[in-house]
C-alpha cells in the first residue's frame, strides 16, 4: 500500500499522476513563460515587478527560471488534494505551488524546505536532452531516506515524489540535458501543526507579496495588497 510506504519511509512515488497529452501543454508552457520573462528581462533592463512574471534570481538554482503560485499550477495544486489523501493516508490543505525550468548544469543543493512545504510533491512536466545520446536519461533526485540511507529516484514526464518536505533532505546532482521542467506541489496536514492554508495568502493564485509573513521583510521587492488576515496563522523563519 501506497500510504504504508510513506508512513515507514516518509516519501512514496506515483507514477503518471498527469498523462503526456497535460505534461506535452505545461512544459510547452513553462518553456513559454520562461521565454516572456526573457523578453521582459531584456526590455526593462531588469527593472520589472517579479511577482506576475517570474524570476532569474531564485537562490536555489540562479539563473532559471522560476514562478510561485502561478494561476495555472495552483489549479493543479487544489487538483492533487484527494491524490495526497490517497498516497500518504493525510488530510491535506493546499499551501502553493512552485514551477522551474532547469537550464544546462544546475545543481540542486542538498535542503530541507519550509513548514509551507510540510507534505511536497516534485512533478517531472518534461525535458529537452536532445544534446545527449542517452534519450533514456531522467534526471535523478536525491533522497536521504529515514534509515540514513540515500537513494536516486528516476521519474518519466507525469511522474511525482511526494515527501516530508520539513524532514527529508532532498537534492539533484548536476544536470546534463538542456531543460527541464519541474513543478513542486506544496501541502500541510489538516489541522496539523503548522496549518497554513493558501501559505497565508487570502486564496490561491495570487503572488507570494500577498503572503501576510512576507510584509515582514522589508527589503523584498514586494505590493501590499491590503489584505489582513482575521486568522491566527503562524509566522516562521524562510529556509529557502
Ligand atoms: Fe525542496
Amino acid at each position: 500500500m501506497d500510504k504504508d510506504f510513506f508512513k515507514k519511509n516518509d516519501y512514496v512515488i506515483r507514477r503518471s499522476f498527469i498523462d503526456p497529452n497535460m505534461c506535452t501543454l505545461l512544459y510547452r508552457y513553462v518553456c513559454l513563460a520562461k521565454a516572456r520573462l526573457e523578453y521582459i528581462d531584456l526590455t526593462t533592463n531588469g527593472n520589472f515587478d517579479e511577482q506576475p512574471w517570474g524570476t532569474f534570481n531564485d537562490t536555489q538554482a540562479p539563473g532559471d527560471y522560476s514562478k510561485y503560485g502561478d494561476l495555472l499550477f495552483d489549479t493543479l495544486l487544489e487538483l492533487g488534494v484527494p491524490t495526497m489523501k490517497e498516497m500518504t493516508g493525510i488530510d491535506v490543505i493546499p499551501t502553493y505551488s512552485y514551477h522551474r525550468l532547469y537550464t544546462e548544469k544546475t545543481i540542486l543543493r542538498r535542503h530541507k524546505d519550509r513548514p509551507s512545504c510540510e507534505l511536497s510533491t516534485t512533478l517531472f512536466l518534461g525535458h529537452d536532452i536532445s544534446n545527449l545520446t542517452d534519450k533514456n536519461y531522467s534526471w535523478p533526485m536525491g533522497i536521504k531516506k529515514k534509515d540514513g540511507e540515500e537513494v536516486e529516484i528516476h521519474l518519466n514526464p507525469g511522474d511525482m515524489i511526494i515527501y516530508r518536505g520539513c524532514e527529508v533532505e532532498h537534492w539533484r546532482k548536476q544536470f546534463k540535458g538542456l531543460k527541464h521542467a519541474q513543478v513542486f506541489l506544496h501541502y500541510n496536514e489538516k489541522d496539523g501543526k503548522y496549518h497554513m492554508p493558501f501559505d497565508t495568502r487570502p486564496m490561491l493564485g495570487l503572488p507570494g507579496a500577498c503572503r501576510q509573513e512576507r510584509k515582514k521583510e522589508p527589503t523584498r521587492k514586494s505590493i501590499d495588497y491590503g489584505w489582513e488576515p482575521e486568522n491566527d496563522y503562524k509566522t516562521f523563519d524562510i529556509i529557502d
